[in-house]
């Protein structure tokens, strides 16, 4: 099973969104097993983000990343990585396909309502940056035999 990291940015919080795009999650058949609500400080930002340090939009990023506070989780699944990242559509909401969560609820690249890990490399980094060992945890889904053969 492998593990990724997802995290509903500032403007997921302040539009009401947080439970409606967990739900995706669930629905689908992923599990939670750690979460944290909480603001970014320039320093987590500047290391969640060192990949674009220098780029362009890297200071209007950071700014938007720390403006309020955000959910933080690690799921759980089969090809959570890959599947994750399908589901959130593009990076830019307006090539992100609809029936994807960019493509339902976002128009614009800065306020694109979710992060996903791209690679398992990247997720086991980021999910060191918000989580330490104990807030992981691994629980029995009753219904886990109905998602995954
Ligand atoms: P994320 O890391 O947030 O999950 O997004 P992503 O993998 O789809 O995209 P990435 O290339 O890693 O970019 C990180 C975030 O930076 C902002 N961005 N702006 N104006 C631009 O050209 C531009 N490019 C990227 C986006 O908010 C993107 O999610
Ligand atoms: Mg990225």
């Amino acid at each position: 099973m492998e593990r990724t990291f997802l995290m509903l940015k500032p403007d997921a919080v302040q539009r009401g969104l947080i439970g409606e795009i967990i739900s995706w999650f669930e629905k689908k058949g992923f599990q939670l097993v750690a979460m944290k609500f909480l603001q970014l400080t320039p320093e987590m930002a500047a290391e969640h983000y060192a990949e674009h340090g220098g780029k362009p939009f890297y200071p209007g990023l950071v700014a938007f990343i720390t403006a309020g506070p955000v959910v933080a989780m690690c799921w759980e699944g089969q090809d959570v990585i890959t599947v994750a990242r399908e589901m959130m559509g593009a990076t830019n909401p307006a090539k992100a396909l609809p029936g994807t969560i960019r493509g339902t609820y976002a128009v614009d690249t800065g306020r694109n309502v979710i992060h996903g890990s791209d690679s398992p490399a990247a997720a086991e980094r980021e999910l060191a940056i918000y989580f330490r060992p104990e807030d992981f945890f691994n629980w029995d889904r009753s219904l886990a035999p109905w998602f995954t053969e």
